[in-house]
């Protein structure tokens, strides 16, 4: 057993979820929690909702109110998303809170009194015709690095590359167009290349990541500028040095203040468990904590804040870049294990954007289909490691020719068929066990490790084909015994349905970290009792440093199912099942067509 962080990417709270910010990793992220708590790890899986920056001022200017108002509205509908979904977090939370506050200005101080962050004089944008600053990502122009000319002011989308504003070549407002104005202002800077050495080696270290992953993330070691970690804003963290702590103009840049949520998170996680050191566990290096583990889930477009400023936070905290120094009051931390990316999702061959309705959100989908239906679509045709297109069409093809008619109707015509003949698990007869029936045994015992090694090596979706694999053995299985046919001889009717249902029993293990919700029903419906597949919960709790409440996402998962086979048990009473699939009727596509714009 070992200490698993399973750090989520957080998402903005700028709108309600769509299906392509949780198929890159909020999903499989609770695939692989899931699966390693089941695997007997004691996992720790956080996230929250992201509410600095200037994503969310725009989105509140938009809606005219204030960002604070903004993210109180869309942390609550985001919450509602995840748990939908079943994602299960041990702590959802967001960046708004006191004890983030607090422990993003503690990493802030550490590492300024460490000498990695120092104050420089920059060019700041302003919009000639406001007078207002221009955030970065309102600034395009042509990348001087690729020569791309809709680079972002903040990155180029092409070639990856962080940028400043005032680095752009022909730099335009995508607000009215103008040219924004360049003048002086004072920021912050991380001395980034200050860890080129000790981020090399550490990124040397690394094994079993993504190849494009760990390509692109030593690649971004190449160039290390310092890099402003401050911003002209009125919202977000303030700066908690002398002389900049009460300025209502300048606040921490969001990414600084996000990725620290990691550990902001498992800190509140902890304190809120009654033992406020608990988190220790899954960060500290050294001793007691040495085996702690820490996977990162994210888009893409996430990796450099991942692979490079995350880990550089963490070394200049640590005392370990080319500035020595002492770690903080929270002692060494831990660096990342691996940085999880996913690909991203396009949607009927166009990229995802609310603004042409070009968009299916979570809540809209949820309402009209099942999670389980998603969840599967995701994990065996998700953005994985390329990416992939979501089609209603396909959508509907999967769920109705391999969860229907591969696994619901494996599960409803076992237990149907047992519960009509024998209205409970039928022993196995006398004569024994065939070649064919140790066979199968042998397949969905197989799986276990076979499934498990994949999901924990980030591989779900040759995982779950595997896990499928032996939803497709039995079906074959049970086609060849025809159990229907054998009236006359009940010993080994009954032989033959005990073998289906225990490989019943071992898929529905195998498949539970990807479909807990069905996985629950399944095991119900084979006669188990209690929690198989445990769910989150949304709890209203208390801010515990200011005023507030806020909801959260947690649960008590450590009730649920082991990975393992455990035998069934003759005699457990069975019912007739109720199907726990729904077929989808083909008209489902062009009324899902019709509701994109675009
Ligand atoms: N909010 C960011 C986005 O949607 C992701 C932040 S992940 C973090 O791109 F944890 F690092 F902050
Ligand atoms: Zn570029």
């Amino acid at each position: 057993m070992s200490h698993v962080l399973a750090a989520v990417a957080w998402p903005y709270a700028n709108g309600p979820r769509h299906i392509g910010h949780v198929s890159g990793f909020g999903v499989p992220a609770d695939v692989f929690s899931r699966y390693m708590r089941m695997a007997g790890h004691d996992v720790l899986m956080v996230s929250g909702t992201d509410e600095h920056g200037t994503p969310i001022q725009v989105q509140a200017d938009k809606e005219g109110v204030t960002p604070r108002e903004l993210a109180d509205r869309y942390n609550r509908v985001i919450v509602q998303d995840l748990h939908g979904l079943g994602l299960s977090y041990d702590l959802f939370t967001r960046t708004t809170t006191g004890n983030h506050y607090a422990v993003v200005q503690e990493l802030f101080e550490g590492l300024y009194r460490n000498g990695y962050i120092v104050p420089k004089t920059t060019m700041g944008a302003i919009s000639p015709s406001t007078g207002r600053t221009l955030p970065d990502r309102y600034i395009e122009g042509t990348c001087p690095i690729c020569g791309y000319d809709s680079a972002r002011g903040d990155q180029c989308d092409n070639c990856g590359n962080q940028l400043d504003p005032d680095q752009l070549i022909n730099p335009r407002s995508k607000i009215n167009g103008e040219t924004p104005r360049f003048v002086e202002t004072e920021h912050f800077f991380l001395d980034l290349p200050a860890f080129a050495q000790a981020l090399g080696k550490w990124l040397a270290g690394r094994e079993g990541w993504r190849p494009n992953v760990l390509r692109f993330s030593r690649n971004l070691l190449d160039d290390l500028q310092p890099r402003a970690i401050t911003r002209d804003l009125e919202w977000g963290v303030p700066i908690p040095i002398e002389g900049w702590r009460e300025r209502p103009d300048k606040r921490i840049y969001v990414w600084f203040d996000a990725v620290i949520g990691y550990l902001s998170a498992s800190i509140e996680w902890a304190r809120r468990s009654g033992d406020p050191e608990a988190w220790r566990r899954w960060w500290s290096a050294g001793a007691e904590g040495s085996e702690a583990r820490g996977y990162y889930f994210m888009g893409k477009d996430n990796i450099v804040f991942h692979s490079v400023i995350w880990p550089a936070l963490l070394l200049g905290y640590d005392g370990e870049g080319d500035r020595g120094g002492e770690p903080g009051q929270l002692g060494l931390l831990n660096l990342p294990t691996e940085v999880v990316s996913s690909e991203f999702l396009t949607m009927e061959g166009r990229k995802f954007s609310s603004s042409r309705q070009v968009v299916i959100y979570v809540r809209d989908f949820l309402e009209r289909y099942d999670a389980d239906a998603l969840r599967y679509f995701i994990a065996v045709a998700g953005p994985e490691s390329q990416d992939t297109d979501f089609t209603w069409a396909e959508f509907l093809r999967r769920n109705n020719d391999e969860l229907v008619a591969g696994w619901g109707n494996l599960v409803n015509r076992s237990v149907s068929m047992a519960a009509k003949n024998f209205g409970a698990v039928p022993p196995v007869g006398a004569a024994g066990l065939t070649v064919e029936d140790d066979a199968l045994l042998a397949v969905a015992r197989g799986g276990f490790p076979a499934v498990g090694d994949l999901i924990a090596r980030h591989r779900q979706k040759q995982a779950i084909g595997e896990a499928m694999r032996v939803v497709a053995e039995a079906n074959k299985y049970l086609s060849e015994q025809a159990p229907w046919k054998l009236k006359e001889d009940r010993e080994r009717m009954g032989t033959v349905l005990h073998v289906a249902l225990q490989v019943v029993k071992d898929a529905n293990t195998l498949l539970t970290p990807f479909l807990p919700h069905s996985a629950q029903k399944v095991h119900e419906l084979l006669g188990g009792t209690g929690v198989h597949a445990p769910m989150p919960r949304i709890v209203e709790v208390e801010d515990l440093d200011t005023d507030g409440s806020y909801p959260i996402l947690t649960g008590d998962y450590a009730q649920g199912t082991r990975w393992e086979s455990v035998p069934l048990v003759p005699g457990t009473p069975l019912a007739p099942p109720k199907p726990v699939f729904r077929k989808l009727e083909p008209s489902i596509v062009d009324e899902e067509l019709a509701r994109l714009g675009g």
